[in-house]
């Protein structure tokens, strides 16, 4: 069996790395030359945990090859995954161009019985339109359309891939299903659902809206705790001990980012627009994640009688731990709205240095913690990565001009940094008494 997967973005490689360590013979392809070029020399231009390592071992295989031929690759293939980009738009609606391009040219290629698989993030009503497209143009040749959206996350995707929770299949009958689920009955599947394209669709925006609405009702209960004197460490504590409300997505901080759970939810509000549908609580998620940024930055700023010159280090760029994407990285707003306020700013990311030297060419971006906490009058950690916790901060509190930390993802120990001498300020609980504000 072979498979082709158009695009070779996130969802695309880790996918295609996947499935050719299920022993599919797998083409990814791109019309990004050099990045196949890159790829074909096992350079990944992102950061994902275990990646690196599966398409090596996909190259050497011989199972897993590169090819910006999609005619060539989708006449030589079973199963077709359109695994593009899908862009949130000024309006908050996707951009399924590159979708519909891929369809197109599909439809011309394809010989023979094709199944072909939407994983890219689309809105309802994409699956029927790019049945019409292929229809057109291929008239006289056998397909399938299926809708079936992948669910891993940032940091974990590799995991994800190979240990789905479900996989959900939408097409129009159960043997087409059955054709997709052979695939995937290599891996420890989890439950396969079937439904209808439609539903398939939607199911991705209603997944990543409800672990947006679950992350901004913690946060919010969060702002609750700090002017009742009430700790949202062990409110949420409580909450993941009911299996009804789940364990999970439950850790207030400076707000959700990335690039999926800012963009589907609001392209899922736009989508219910569109059809005279409105969602006022999906629109208040909205606001209320695009608050908390600003609320947290205002915090610091309100913390210094003058904000003019003084150095701030921000440990953490990335919109969090374990990768180096800073998409809608709430760090990086606050960062924006600081440098605003007339703070210098002193930045150091694991992995996301890079991507922030070229989002924020006026920080400073340092090599390591200590060298971001340099003269500083305040460290705040916004990405929760492990090595963190493991600082010295008797060291960098020596380096810092004044000792002191906003820990907007309750990462650290507080105790440890009170004895320390650092005023510590985590999110939804009270500054311990004694401690100045
Ligand atoms: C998300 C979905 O989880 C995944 O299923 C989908 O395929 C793509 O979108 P991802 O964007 O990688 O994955 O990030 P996720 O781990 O879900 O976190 C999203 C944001 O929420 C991050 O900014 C994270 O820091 C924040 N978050 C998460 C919290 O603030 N608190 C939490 O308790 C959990």
């Amino acid at each position: 069996m072979r498979i082709s997967i158009i695009g070779t973005g996130y969802v695309g490689l880790v996918s295609g790395a996947c499935f050719s360590k299920l022993g599919l013979n797998v083409i990814c392809v791109d019309n990004d030359v050099e990045k196949l070029n890159r790829l074909q020399h096992n350079i990944i231009d992102i950061y994902e945990p275990g990646l690196e390592e599966l398409v090596r071992r996909g190259i050497n295989s011989g199972k897993l090859s590169f090819s910006d031929d999609l005619p060539n690759a989708v006449n030589q293939s079973d199963i077709v995954f359109i695994s593009v980009g899908t862009q949130g738009k000024q309006n908050g609606e996707l951009d399924i161009s590159q979708v519909l391009i891929s369809s197109h040219e599909i439809a011309k290629a394809m010989v023979g019985y094709t199944l072909i698989v939407t994983k890219s993030t689309v809105p309802v009503g994409t699956g029927s339109e790019i049945e019409k497209i292929v229809k057109n143009i291929a008239d006289k040749k056998l397909f399938d359309i299926v809708s079936n959206p992948e669910f891993l996350r940032e940091g974990s995707a590799v995991y994800d891939f190979l240990n789905p929770e479900r996989i959900v299949i939408g097409c129009k009958n159960e043997k087409v299903a059955n054709l997709l689920a052979g695939l995937y009955k290599r891996i420890n599947l989890g439950p396969v659902f079937q439904t209808s394209i439609e539903t398939a669709e939607l199911i991705k925006f209603a997944s990543n809206s409800f672990l947006a609405t679950k992350i901004t009702f913690i946060n919010e209960m969060s702002i609750l705790c700090e002017s009742v004197g009430a700790d949202i460490r062990d409110l949420a504590t409580a909450l993941r001990f009911d299996k009804r409300i789940g364990d999970t997505y439950l850790s207030p901080g400076p707000g959700y980012g990335g690039s999926c759970l800012p963009k589907d939810t609001k392209a899922l509000f736009e989508t219910a627009r569109n059809h005279d549908v409105q969602l006022p609580l999906i629109n208040s998620v909205i606001q209320a994640n695009d608050d908390r940024v600003i609320q947290l930055s205002q915090r610091v700023i309100n913390s210094f009688e003058n904000s003019k010159g003084i150095r701030i280090g921000v440990l953490g760029t990335t919109f969090k731990a374990n990768t180096d994407d800073i998409r809608h990285s709430p760090s990086i707003y606050l960062i924006l709205r600081l440098m605003r306020a007339g703070f210098k700013i002193n930045t150091y990311d694991p992995k996301g240095n890079i991507n922030t030297l070229k989002s924020l060419p006026e920080a400073q971006v340092c090599e390591n913690a200590y060298e971001a906490g340099i003269n500083c009058q305040a460290i705040i950690i916004m990405t929760e990565w492990e090595a963190f916790r493991d600082l010295d901060f008797d060291k960098l509190g020596k380096l810092m001009s004044k000792k002191l930390i906003f820990d907007f993802r309750n990462l650290l120990d507080e105790k440890k940094l009170l004895k320390l001498g650092f005023t510590y300020k985590g999110v939804g609980f009270k500054t311990p008494e004694g401690i100045k504000n």
